[in-house]
């Protein structure tokens, strides 16, 4: 049974990670769990930096970027002695179960601890990336996609007072979510994630297209991760190709992981740390919780069905807004 439960933020910080915070710690303590943030990730279990939650611990936080509890990547943690050190002082507290937010390798270090120790554990999705399999979006990804956004459609203010080509790189170091939605969301014209290799001439082609049917400007979004190098590798490649064109880079870097989550990012932390409780409670145990909505899928509705059929709040999530509130 579980009655004692660790939580910690792991890897880099991503808008929402309070918010789960807040709901992991009010949803064991409605369930007469005592709850312990554990600091600076990983590395805060093996230097024994905790602190045990009451609710108001974390009154107040569900709308703050970052993480209160702030994060790391562990190297120690990597290596069955750093985790031998964690789990010792794991033990020592009386913890039985540990929740973790982060990314793959955050989960990775989570299994390998889970399995070596025989303790209960369970993910939850946290990154910018949204680069975990299993869930439709990761928290923090809606907030980083609306702060890429936000930026992207003020250099289309610019590139088309100027009548310039502009290379804005967003973050991914291994995934092309970010940039592939924030391309869509923004117009812009051409994107390159690491997924798919582009073929270079056939870019400068559609843009050269673009230029002669009038267009001002030019957006191409950049994964950091691509194979072809970050944007100003590309752009080398562009000037070199077409030197009469105007061609700046914007690098958005570390900006697209802080800030107030948006609320999409809120709801999903906060049902998903919800659920990772439940799911412990239930005997769940080295799983991550995902958000499945509309699974990326496009479906057709017979019109008589969008009035005729009704949608429902789930009960549960009547009950969960009573909860997370406690
Ligand atoms: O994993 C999230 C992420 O923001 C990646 O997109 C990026 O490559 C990486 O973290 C940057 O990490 P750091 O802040 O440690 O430099």
């Amino acid at each position: 049974m579980v009655k004692s439960i660790g939580i910690l933020t792991s890897g880099g910080d991503a808008p929402g990670m309070n918010a789960a915070l807040r709901a992991v710690v009010r949803t064991g303590i409605y369930h007469h769990c005592r709850m312990f943030a554990i600091y600076r990730g990983y590395e805060g279990l093996i230097h024994n930096e905790m602190k045990e939650m009451t609710s108001s611990s974390v009154s107040g936080i569900c709308r703050m970027g970052g993480t209160i509890i702030q994060t790391a990547r562990s190297k120690r943690f990597m290596d069955q002695e750093g985790r031998k050190e964690a789990y010792d002082n794991f033990k020592r507290r009386g913890l039985d179960a540990l929740v973790v937010v982060g990314g793959d390798g955050s989960f990775r270090g989570l299994h390998a601890f889970i399995n070596e120790f025989g303790i209960k554990g369970i993910g939850l999705p946290g990154t910018i990336d949204n680069d975990l399999y299993g869930t439709e979006y990761t928290i923090g990804f809606d907030t980083a996609m609306n702060t890429a956004l936000d930026a992207i459609n003020k250099i289309r203010d610019t590139a088309n007072s100027h009548n310039r080509i502009f290379i804005v790189e967003v973050m991914g170091r291994h995934a092309g979510d970010l940039a592939i939605y924030t391309a869509i969301a923004s117009g812009s014209e051409e994107v390159f994630i690491p997924e798919k290799i582009e073929d270079f001439s056939a870019v400068v082609g559609r843009i050269e297209k673009g230029i002669s049917r009038g267009k001002h400007s030019s957006i191409i979004i950049v994964a950091e991760g691509d194979e072809s190098g970050g944007a100003f590798a590309i752009k080398e490649k562009f000037s070199k190709a077409k030197p009469e064109w105007d061609i700046r880079v914007s690098i958005l870097g570390h900006i697209q992981r802080g800030g107030s989550p948006t609320a999409t990012d809120s709801i999903i932390a906060s049902r998903l740390g919800y659920e990772s409780i439940l799911g412990l409670l239930d005997g769940k145990s080295d799983v991550m919780v995902g958000y499945q909505s509309l699974d990326r899928v496009v479906q057709f509705i017979p019109l008589e069905e969008t009035w005729t059929k009704k949608k429902s709040i789930p009960e549960d999530w009547q009950n969960m807004a009573k909860v997370l509130a406690s």
